[in-house]
């Protein structure tokens, strides 16, 4: 039985195998092919933060795979109430089949995955977002036939999407050039974690410096789920890391822009670069389909 609360939870040839599954599902989707691996399966998804493709995309997900989906909001569970973490997971293991929960804290998930006896997936905490990247490595796959060596540039906010990101380097083969302003960067700890795993992770002094020789340009909002009341600060210290047609100019021709959305024009990206026809963030989109897909499949099929 497996969790994935982190990128860590996999492996290269376990990255490997659920991006492939993902190009299956895809295709077999495209014509037209369906089965029902899932039937008799529930997915219980908890939600303590809004979402939009991750909710959608899990539960078409799970009907696609002739399964269920259950959508959960705490507040009208027990667990709004103060029912205890460990007691919810216990109970919920005795249910479905797999949990997926979006989080605030990302040790909240960690601890319901302690008492679990079923799967238990993290749909993005104040951490990570691993189930995002998976769809990010299928899109540049895609794009460039390859994962290994494709050199992504991160923009803007150090937070939980850049830091899967981070810790998927190695996996993947890619290599990281990441701009932040200061005090936005992410963990020095985690890109020598990086590192270590043979990753090519390094800071850039400016967006500008980080999309040299890129072939992504990857961001994200500045102010993420969880950091409002940070938000005027957070404007200020970002202004010059938006990603705009002109920053795209000083990159080599064939970059292809990513966001893991919902944007925000005019914060982070220009409308002229998310609508233009280097975007490739509604590709992007539909990817988080296909892998949840597949890792629904690597989870739970088996157990
Ligand atoms: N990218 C992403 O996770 O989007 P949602 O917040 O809409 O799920
Ligand atoms: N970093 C953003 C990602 C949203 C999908 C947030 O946490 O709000």
């Amino acid at each position: 039985m497996r969790h994935f609360i982190s990128m860590r939870d996999i492996n290269r040839e376990e990255l490997s195998a659920i991006i492939e599954d993902a190009c299956r599902l895809k295709r077999e989707r495209a014509s037209g092919i369906l089965t029902r691996p899932l039937e008799g399966r529930t997915l219980a998804m908890i939600f303590e933060k809004a979402s939009t493709r991750t909710r959608i995309s899990f539960e078409v997900g799970m009907f696609e795979l002739g399964g269920h989906a259950l959508f959960l909001n705490p507040r009208d569970m027990q667990l709004g109430r103060g029912e205890e973490i460990r007691d919810a997971s216990r109970v919920l293991s005795r249910y479905v089949s797999c949990v997926m929960i979006r989080a605030y804290r990302h040790s909240n998930i960690e601890e319901y995955a302690r008492h679990s006896s079923i799967p238990v997936i993290n749909g993005l905490s104040d951490q990570e977002h691993p189930c995002q990247i998976l769809a990010d490595l299928m899109t540049i796959r895609e794009l460039f036939g390859s994962m290994e060596g494709v050199r992504v540039a991160w923009i803007g906010d150090g937070n939980n999407v850049c830091r899967s990101l981070i810790l998927a380097a190695p996996l993947a083969g890619i290599d990281l050039r990441i701009a932040s302003p200061p005090g936005y960067a992410p963990p020095v700890e985690l890109i020598e974690e990086a590192r270590r795993g043979g990753a090519d992770v390094r800071l850039a002094d400016t967006p500008k410096e980080a999309v040299r020789d890129a072939d992504i340009i990857y961001t994200d909002v500045w102010v993420s789920m969880g950091d409002e009341e940070e938000r005027d600060a957070r404007l200020k210290a970002f202004r010059g890391y938006t990603v705009t047609a002109d920053l795209l100019d000083t990159a080599s021709p064939h970059v292809a822009v990513m966001h893991c959305l919902p944007a925000h024009r005019g914060e982070e990206i220009e409308d002229a670069v998310i609508e233009g026809e280097k975007s490739a963030v509604w590709m992007q989109a539909e990817n988080r389909l296909h892998t949840e897909k597949a890792l629904l499949l690597f989870l739970v099929e088996k157990t």
